[in-house]
């Protein structure tokens, strides 16, 4: 298939564009650069060795979103592409609904003009917000989330689903990321947040390689086994295997939407996950204990059934691979990709 990857110089969107090739696809990707840098590219172009198709524009102009999709023919979408910081969402909400809402408007336009029906939308587990039963069934409803970014996840998911029931083609995999981390084995692609990282993973990965003296362990009183909030991780290569997973399974289901989890099924404790590090990095990793983070949840994973019964995919790469892999990638690129 032809597929346009939007977001794939993103973290997750790199990883999947080199499975994508290697399952034997023709990729296009286009992304603002706005939470990437371009130096991913040649680094993708190694992996997959060859030329990869880039352009550079914003979904949310509708104008070059039209007019690629006038240019080109393709079959399928992957639709990363989007802001996805969760306290700034709190700070800017507007720029959060009108960014990843806008973007997925011009995209589903120009797909349906353009007679694409087959789209794969990344959302997030944050869509459960906080009553749902853990583990967390795709089935649970209603979606809710704590953030505007979680927010414009649910809205999005609402929006497609609206679209796919109105009838016609449309052949929609949503996809609930749990808490993707690690890096390409290769140490050259991986996640590169800018500025302070929020994320636990790569917080810890920058205390080990020393650009930050310590982490902040965000609450200590949880009721869980050792205090601290448990998640569940995912490796990032394992989350990309799911999209090409999904993908393989649209092209051939009833038209229609349908929701699978990404993730491992199995929580993992925020000093689970630092000791884990300090395994894989035979480094230490100094934290302090601070008070809890406003809008975290205690502890939640993935039912990961659904995924394995339908699109025969499971995740098969442990904490100490997601440790192993992150520390190539940290450790051979401590300040992330070159400007
Ligand atoms: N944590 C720390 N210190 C840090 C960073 C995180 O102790 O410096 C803790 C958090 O309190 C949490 C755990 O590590 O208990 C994981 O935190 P992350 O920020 O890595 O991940 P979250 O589970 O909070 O967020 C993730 C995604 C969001 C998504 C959310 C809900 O990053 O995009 O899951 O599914 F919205």
């Amino acid at each position: 298939m032809r597929v346009l990857v939007t977001g794939g110089a993103g973290y997750i969107g790199s990883h999947t564009v080199v499975q994508l090739v290697a399952a034997g696809h023709d990729v296009v990707v286009v992304d603002s650069f706005a939470n990437s840098k371009p130096t991913v590219v040649p680094r993708l172009e190694a992996l997959i060795g060859g030329p990869l198709e880039v352009h550079a524009f914003d979904l949310t102009d509708r104008d070059k979103t039209e007019s690629l999709f006038a240019e080109r023919q393709f079959d399928a979408v992957i639709h990363f592409a989007g802001l996805k910081a969760v306290g700034e969402s709190v700070e800017v909400p507007l720029e959060y609904y009108q960014n990843n809402l806008d973007s997925t408007f011009a995209l589903v336009r120009a797909m349906q003009r353009h007679g694409c029906f087959r789209l794969v939308f990344s959302s997030s587990a944050t869509v459960y917000g906080d009553n749902a039963p853990v583990p967390y069934q795709e089935d649970y409803e209603p979606l809710s989330a704590a953030s505007p970014y979680g927010r414009s996840k649910v809205m999005i998911e609402q929006v497609l689903r609206d679209v796919a029931s109105a009838g016609g083609q449309w052949r929609i995999a949503v996809l609930r990321y749990f808490n993707p981390v690690g890096a390409h084995p290769s140490g050259t692609i991986g996640e590169d947040p800018q500025g302070t990282p929020n994320n636990l993973m790569p917080f810890i990965a920058q205390v080990a390689v020393g650009a930050r003296e310590e982490l902040y362990v965000f609450g200590d009183d949880y009721p869980t086994p050792d205090g601290t909030a448990q998640r569940d991780y995912i490796h990032v290569e394992d989350l990309a295997a799911g999209h090409v997973a999904a993908l393989h399974r649209i092209a051939h289901q009833e038209p229609g939407l349908r929701a699978w989890n990404l993730g491992t099924g199995h929580g993992t404790s925020v000093l689970e996950m630092i000791r884990a590090f300090e395994h894989a990095s035979g480094r230490t990793v100094p934290y302090t204990v601070v008070g809890r983070r406003a809008g975290d949840l205690a502890a939640y994973w993935a039912d990961a059934t659904r995924a394995h019964e339908e699109l025969g995919w499971s995740a098969t790469r442990t904490v100490d691979d997601m440790c192993a892999d992150t520390w190539r990638w940290q450790s051979s690129n401590p300040e992330g990709y070159p400007d």
